[in-house]
Parts: C-alpha cells; sequence; structure tokens
C-alpha cells in the first residue's frame, strides 16, 4: 500500500483482517520513509510536507486504521506486552532525536531537516499513543535501525542490511512492557527523544 493514500490503507486492514480473523494482528512494523536532502535556504515547502506525509502522518493513520486488529490480538492470551502478541514497531531514526542536535552531529547533517522533523514528530506521535492507550495491551516502541546500507542510508553506511535486521529480531523478542513508549536503538539501548 501506499502509506499516503487512506484507501489503500483502508484495503490493506481488510486484507489483513480477512488474513487473522479473530485471532487479531500481532504486529505492525511502520518502515515506509523518504529522505530527500534539502537545507537552508533551498527548503520547500513540499519537501516538509513530502517527509511529514510519509514519515509521521503515514504511520499515525496506518496505527488508526489497525488498532481495532491490534486490540483483537491484544485480548488474546496472556497477560503482558510482547511483538508475539500484539505490538507496534515504528522504524524511526536517531536523526530525529532533539537531544542528540548539538556540535557536529547536527552541522553535518543539516541537509536533512525535513527528515529530522518528521521523525522527532513521529516519536512525538507514538509517544501520546503510547500514554493513550496504556491499558490496551498494544506495545508501541520507536526504533533505530542503525546507519544502513540501504537507497536511503546510501553505500557509504555503516551496517549491511542483515546486520541491522538481525539485531532488530534480537532486540524486538525481547521487548516487554517496560519499553511501551520508547524510543530505543537495534540492540534495545535507550535514545534520548
Ligand atoms: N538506512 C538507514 O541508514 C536508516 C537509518 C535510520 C532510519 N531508517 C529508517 O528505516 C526505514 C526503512 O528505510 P530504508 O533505509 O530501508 O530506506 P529505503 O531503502 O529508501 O526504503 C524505503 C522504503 O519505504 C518505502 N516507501 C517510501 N514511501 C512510501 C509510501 N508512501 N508508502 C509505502 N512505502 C513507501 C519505499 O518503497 P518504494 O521503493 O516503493 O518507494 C521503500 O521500500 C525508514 O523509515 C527510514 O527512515 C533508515
Amino acid at each position: 500500500m501506499d502509506a499516503r493514500n487512506a484507501n489503500e490503507v483502508e484495503s490493506a486492514r481488510r486484507i489483513i483482517e480477512d488474513m487473522v480473523g479473530e485471532k487479531g494482528l500481532n504486529l505492525l512494523i511502520n518502515n515506509a520513509g523518504v529522505l530527500k536532502r534539502q537545507g537552508i535556504p533551498e527548503i520547500t515547502e513540499e519537501n516538509m510536507l513530502l517527509h511529514f506525509e510519509t514519515n509521521t502522518v503515514g504511520p499515525v493513520m496506518i496505527f488508526k486504521e489497525m488498532l481495532p486488529v491490534l486490540q483483537k490480538a491484544a485480548t488474546n492470551g496472556s497477560a503482558g506486552m510482547n511483538v508475539s502478541k500484539a505490538a507496534v514497531l515504528n522504524i524511526s531514526s536517531a536523526g530525529g532525536s532533539i537531544a542528540s542536535q548539538t556540535g557536529d552531529f547536527h552541522k553535518q547533517r543539516g541537509d536533512t531537516i525535513s527528515y529530522k522533523t518528521s521523525k522527532a514528530a513521529l516519536n512525538m506521535a507514538m509517544k501520546v499513543i503510547s500514554l493513550t492507550i496504556k491499558d490496551q495491551g498494544v506495545l508501541v516502541v520507536n526504533m533505530c535501525p542503525g546507519w544502513v546500507k540501504t537507497d536511503l542510508g546510501s553505500a557509504a553506511a555503516e551496517l549491511e542490511v542483515s546486520e541491522s535486521v538481525s539485531a532488530m529480531m534480537n532486540t524486538l523478542s525481547r521487548l516487554n512492557e517496560s519499553h511501551h513508549g520508547t524510543f530505543i536503538d537495534r540492540n534495545g539501548k535507550t535514545i534520548p527523544y
């Protein structure tokens, strides 16, 4: 589905509902993201909105659409929170950490202002959501995959896709209610908001 297209998100929810039935949906991973570099002064409204629509609004609207199917899974099984029961994993970025925007780190990446803004907003949106649904058994976590060799990360990145994904999978299996509403790296270490 196109994460920016409400009709496609709704169709995806219907397909998922047919597939999972009464068991509900155990895990939603909001992974789709864009990064199109533009800094000050060339930054455009179009560039800002593209990032906000894809990286922030999309995950929130997908969450909203999938919540009833996640809630169904949350009511099944044992107490507590984990990804085998009901969870939302948002693939965020350490670039969205406002607390980390200091010194060289900030200077090097000024042309990712739209991306960073959209990921900080994603983190906030999911933090608010985590508090709103805190008693519903659906785990909500924001995770940074690290700097990975993908189209977005470029060939200069530190990690192979397999390294990043296996670390995230390892961490995913250890997530519990203590991680609800947190922002962590692929190894489970806290990233400051
Ligand atoms: N790579 C890194 O170093 C790094 C670091 C931190 C965070 N992340 C995050 O990791 C996630 C995955 O990124 P990646 O590195 O794998 O980047 P990527 O190689 O550029 O892949 C991005 C994916 O998102 C999809 N996408 C973009 N817009 C979409 C939309 N409107 N609807 C549905 N799908 C859409 C793309 O689909 P199409 O190919 O069809 O356009 C593509 O499959 C992103 O959220 C990114 O912000 C990556």
